[in-house]
């Protein structure tokens, strides 16, 4: 029996496996609002076996977007496109998540298929263009003299509980779409991870200096987030364990923060790495599990491990080790929408492996690999 492929529980939401697809920007938003490219990629993952689909950054306030064609939940209009795909998610078994993040300094930057600001006048009509002044703890840019990163104006506390309120409401506007769960973005050197790390965090007044008031506002979000989101359903933070800067955020950091975020009720800590310019972070092969490991036993929350887990063996070690809960794919799900099937087909050689597809096709893969063995294909194993 694999463990990939139990069942996990957070309060009341039960995913038919551990299997999810990790949060990914398409760029490809405009005025913040989902269409129907949002809805078939999306989609495509329920068909192919997901527990849990994860919805991409979605911004909590225009100026919160990484560009401008990130999705948005600061209005009312934005949650009909959302609740479609919450629906489709739900109609196939897959559990749905979205995350909710502010960019901070790393906003208004160009849409990362693209490389750089190259739209014409012409497309920059067609796409919504649009760029803004950024924000962020300190008047400190990602990359300095760059043409991809603003000088972010220095929040003031005002400005900062108006971003809280932001996550509030976006958080409700994610209940009113249908979402099963919601991910706070703490990581990747967006607003919330700006501020818990010394590299971009240089304020002098409650919210800057010792580790303690760098935790400050982004706990005072994920615990406004808590507060707003419905009592049976979980609430996941993203964080990025470390930010292999001198100086930096590190994993001792992580495990103290993971523990404060658990003991004001978040359910599970999904553990990546990174996001700050002059990060050294090796990149290998399920190079962040043992981040995830480490959070999860040190700080007692459950986690979710991700980065470059590619194959099903690898995944399905990920939970037999007790490295962590969950198991997220990126790029891998890009790849391979049908992940899942395929992977359970793999470490479940039975004929029950075949119910992880839709039953409308289900049953006839396993005619034509049938067929395939008859005829002496070596493949149909
Ligand atoms: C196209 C793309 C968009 C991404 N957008 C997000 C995002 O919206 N939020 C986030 O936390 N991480 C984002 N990531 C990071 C992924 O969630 C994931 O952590 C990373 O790709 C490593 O996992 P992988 O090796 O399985 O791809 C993105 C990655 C890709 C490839």
């Amino acid at each position: 029996m694999s463990l990939l492929f139990s069942p996990a529980s957070f309060r009341s939401l039960t995913l038919k496996n551990r299997l999810v697809v990790a949060p990914m920007c398409q760029y490809s938003a405009k005025g913040g609002i989902a269409n129907d490219y949002h809805f078939a990629h999306l989609a495509r993952f329920a068909l192919g076996g997901f527990g849990a689909v994860i919805v991409e950054a979605t911004a909590v306030t225009p100026e919160g977007r990484i560009s401008y064609g990130d999705l948005g939940l600061w209005s009312d209009e934005q949650v009909a496109p959302l609740a479609r795909i919450a629906a489709v998610l739900r109609s196939q078994g897959t559990a749905s998540g979205i995350q909710l993040a502010h960019a901070g300094r790393k906003g208004s930057s160009p849409i990362w298929w693209r490389g750089h600001f190259n739209e014409s006048d012409e497309e920059k009509r067609e796409v919504g263009f649009e760029d803004w002044q950024v924000v962020g703890p300190s008047a400190i840019p990602q990359v300095p003299n760059s043409p991809e990163y603003k000088v972010p104006h220095a929040l003031t506390v005002a400005e900062m509980d108006a971003i809280r309120d932001a996550f509030v409401a976006a958080a409700r506007r994610s209940q009113a779409a249908g979402f099963d769960f919601v991910e706070v973005h703490s990581a990747h050197g967006y607003l919330l991870h700006q501020f818990l790390s010394p590299v971009a965090n240089k304020r002098e007044d409650e919210f800057g200096g010792s580790r303690e008031n760098r935790m400050r506002f982004p706990l005072s979000v994920a615990r406004a987030v808590r507060e707003a989101w419905p009592a049976d359903k979980p609430m996941f933070v993203r964080i990025s364990a470390q930010d292999g800067i001198d100086g930096g955020w590190t994993v001792e950091d992580s495990v103290v923060y993971a523990q404060a975020l658990r003991d004001l009720g978040a359910d599970l800590i999904d553990v990546s790495s990174g996001g700050f310019a002059g990060g050294r972070i090796p990149v290998g092969p399920g190079y962040q599990v043992p981040l995830a490991r480490r959070v999860k036993h040190e700080a007692g929350i459950p986690t979710m491990a991700v980065g470059l887990i590619t194959r099903a063996r690898e995944a399905e070690e990920v939970i037999e080790d007790g490295d962590a809960d969950l198991v997220a794919l990126g790029r891998m799900a890009l790849d391979d929408p049908n992940w899942p099937v395929h992977a359970r087909h793999e470490l479940d050689r039975t004929e029950q492996a075949y119910a992880a597809w839709p039953k409308q096709s289900g049953f006839v893969v396993r005619h034509k690999d049938q067929a395939l063995r008859e005829r002496g294909y070596a493949d149909a194993e």
